[in-house]
């Protein structure tokens, strides 16, 4: 399995499983990976990565999106994330994800044992704030 080349749930599962393996957790010892599957059939992978000065540490939701936005890409289809307990994205990550995902963006949670929930970001970010609530350009 490679970054680009899987679409169904269970490979996006498997691929956030994989990049989970790489997050750099020396402090919460909570590894969080990510696999973002873009309009365009590639797939971004993310995992967390911490630092000393804590509030500098990035998940992994925004590493995936941060680098398929730097790939060229705008438009999503579904976000996997894996952790030990199904987390859901951090208010954060819900917010970023909502600056180039529409409501129905899928997010997909899941552990280590495969188990998974779906929701959408309209679900987790109701009412979001967005570019549409900014007053036009001066
Ligand atoms: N974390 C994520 O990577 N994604 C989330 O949505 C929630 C939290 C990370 C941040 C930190 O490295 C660790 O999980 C514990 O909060």
């Amino acid at each position: 399995m490679n970054e680009g080349s899987s679409r169904g749930e269970g490979d996006l599962v498997a691929l956030a499983l994989e990049a989970r393996n790489k997050a750099y957790v020396p402090y919460s010892h909570f590894p969080v990976g990510a696999a973002l599957l873009a309009e365009s059939g590639q797939v971004y992978t993310g995992c967390n990565v911490e630092n000393a000065s804590y509030g500098l540490s990035i998940c992994a939701e925004r590493v995936a999106l941060f680098k398929a936005v730097a790939a060229g890409e705008r438009q999503f289809e579904a976000i996997a994330v894996v952790t030990e307990t199904m987390a859901t994205p951090c208010g954060s990550c819900r917010q970023v994800l909502a600056e180039f995902g529409e409501g129905e963006l899928q997010i997909i949670v899941a552990d280590p044992e495969g188990q998974m929930e779906i929701y959408t970001l309209g679900e987790l970010l109701p009412a979001g704030f967005t570019s549409k609530d900014l007053p036009p350009f001066r």
